[in-house]
Formats: C-alpha cells, structure tokens, sequence
C-alpha cells in the first residue's frame, strides 16, 4: 500500500519507539499471534497492547479517561484489546506522535486540532477563534457524522483515522509574566507561545502579540527563562502544566474553544474483528462523554486553585479582541469544503 508521506520525519522519535516495540508493547493485531493482515475485512482474532502518546500529566482528566478506557475496552473485548497511555510526552511532542502513529510505530495518540490542520488544511475550520459558541456545540459538530464523516476519514492515505467527537480544550485564554491584558494594545511587545499552526500564529498577531511557536513540553522552561513572556491554554492545562508558577497574569480573553482528537493508525483499526472495533468505538463514545463532564466540573476546580495558589485573573474588553480578531474568518475559508463545514457548524448552534 502507498502512503504519501508529508511530514517532515523524525528519527530520533521513530527509533524511540522501536525500544518501546522491543520491551513488550503491543503492535495491535500481530501481538496476539492473530492474522491482522491490515485488511478491510474486520475479520481475525487479532488483539494487543496498544499504546498512545500524550503530552499531558497523570493528573490532567485526559489521562485519567483514557486509563478508564483502557479498562473497559479489555472487558468489552474478552481482554483481546487495552490500551497503554504514556503521558507527558513520553513517546514524544505531538508532531512526533502524528509520525508515529502513521508509520505504526505507536497506534494511538491525542493530538490538537492544530496538528490536524498541517496535515489536511480543512481542519482549521475547527482551530477558529469564535467557530463554536459553547463545550455542547462543539462536542453536537465533531459528534455528527454528516458533518465531520468525509474529514475525519481524510487522512486514512497516511493511515491515520480520527474518531469522532473527541476531547474539548474549552476556552482558551492568554497569561502571561508582565501584566494584565485588557485590551489588545496591552499584547504589544510580548511573546506569546502558540501551538505549530498558521492559524494559532495569524490568530496571536491580530490580538497584538508576537507568536512563538513550540511544543507543549518546552514551555514551562521557555516562560521561565523569558525566552518568552506569555503562553494560551485553558485553566486545566495552565494548572498541570505549572504555568502558573512562571506566569501569574491569566486574562480572561477565551479567544477560542480548542480540540484534541483521538487518532488511531488505520491499519490497526482495520485489523479489529468486526465486535471488537464496535465495542472500541462504544467505549470510545463513553469516554467521551466522562471526559466533557468531567472537564466542566474540573475547569471550575482549577479556577479555585490557581487563585489560592495566587494567580491574578482578570476579565478583558471581549468586543475589542473579537473585532481585532474578525478578519480571520474569511481569510481562512479558502475552498468550499471549508466554507460548507463552516456554514454546518453555524447552523449546529441555532
Ligand atoms: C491543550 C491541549 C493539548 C495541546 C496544548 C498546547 O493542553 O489539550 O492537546 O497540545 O493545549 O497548547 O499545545
């Protein structure tokens, strides 16, 4: 089979994985002794480990969801299937994972929606500031098969797949070690960390910062050492990451609701019996749904947190970002899938 490769590839990563290959984790469907053969079939007693990499801590809900998932999936499949989640970039940042989970060395990953954006451009629909209203909106769009079925499988010649739904980032908002930010004059002259996106670059520079893109993992150190003034996240990540330590000023600017996708490699999907990917797909639904709720209850927890712990929170002259951030829209609507998925996403919140 043919895989046309875009990324840029990463030794360093892949050879880490082959390690990890080496002391026992699972390759899903050749583990079990079962004749995966990467099929379209579904047929087979394939099984295994499998593993996924995040870049979030053991406390963020992320982890503790896909733990619980794990959990379920073996019982719902007679122990053929589990998933090993190895956190804090373990198996590498988020770019690596994506290589990684295409060339199979890893079978699963949680990645932004800013990743997904480098690899098929019409995920940046989803990376907009202001393109979901509310969590349930965003959770009802990237639920609706009607809406997301054609790009969720767009990425399937790489032999990545992305499952439905998928894990809110909720508001994100911007902090930073210098001041309060009210308005958007206030960003001039800092730095601020963005994922590695066009969109998160153009999206910063409007709000009048300068963006820096880096990964996750490298942003702690970069805030501290002031090699940048300020970052965007929301409270959860803000809190696990101990940003709060470095960058005490968190503005209230919620300038986006953001999104992290369950990837899996496509052939490992396929090599599922047709039982064991239903029930992978049911739990996956499950875990879901624990994730939202979960998310909501913790973000209010975090606040509570970050506040005794000293950060300075403050509310910030919303009209005055989102006019600053208007134009962004239609210059990123440039095919007309983009524009139908739009339009979708619109009408999903009447
Ligand atoms: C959030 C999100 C991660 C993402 C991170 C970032 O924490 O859940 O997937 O990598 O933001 O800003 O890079």
């Amino acid at each position: 089979m043919s895989r046309k490769k875009n990324f840029s590839f990463l030794a360093a990563a892949s050879a880490l994985a082959l390690t990890l290959t080496a002391c026992g984790g699972g390759t899903g469907g050749n583990e079990a002794g079962g004749d995966s053969g990467g099929g379209d079939s579904g047929g087979g007693d394939s099984g295994g480990t499998m593993r996924l990499a995040l870049n979030q801590t053991k406390e963020h809900p992320s982890y503790i969801t896909l733990t619980d998932f794990s959990e379920r999936l073996a019982k719902a499949t007679d122990d053929r299937w589990d998933i090993k989640v190895y956190p804090n970039e373990t198996l590498g940042a988020q770019q690596e994972a994506l290589q990684l989970v295409s060339d199979g060395s890893v079978e699963m990953a949680i990645v932004s929606g800013t990743q997904l954006e480098n690899l098929n451009p019409n995920f940046k629909v989803f990376n907009l500031p202001g393109v979901f209203k509310s969590i349930d909106h965003q959770m009802k769009v990237l639920n609706d098969e009607k809406i997301v079925g054609d790009l969720f499988s767009s990425l399937e010649d790489e032999n990545i797949t992305v499952l439905s739904g998928g894990f809110t980032q909720g508001a994100r908002s911007v902090y930073n070690s210098k001041h309060p930010i009210k308005t958007p004059k206030d960003m001039n002259g800092l730095k601020f960390r963005v994922q590695e996106s066009d969109i998160a670059q153009s999206m910063i520079r409007l709000m009048g910062g300068s963006p820096a893109p880096m990964a996750y993992g490298e942003v702690y150190s970069a805030l501290q050492s002031g090699v940048i003034d300020g970052a965007e996240n929301n409270e959860i990540s803000y809190l696990t990451q101990k940003h709060n330590e470095v960058a005490k000023y968190f503005s209230y600017t919620e300038h986006l609701i953001g999104i992290d996708y369950l990837i899996i490699n496509t052939d490992t999907l396929k090599s599922m019996s047709d039982a064991d990917r239903k029930a992978f797909q049911q739990e996956w639904e499950q875990t879901v749904k624990d994730f939202t709720a979960m998310w909501k209850k913790e973000t209010k927890e975090a606040h509570d947190k970050l506040k005794a712990e000293g950060v300075k929170f403050n509310q910030v002259d919303k009209a005055a970002f989102e006019k600053a951030l208007a134009p962004i829209i239609d210059k990123n609507l440039d095919n007309k899938k983009q524009r139908e998925l739009y339009e979708a996403t619109k009408a999903a919140a009447e």
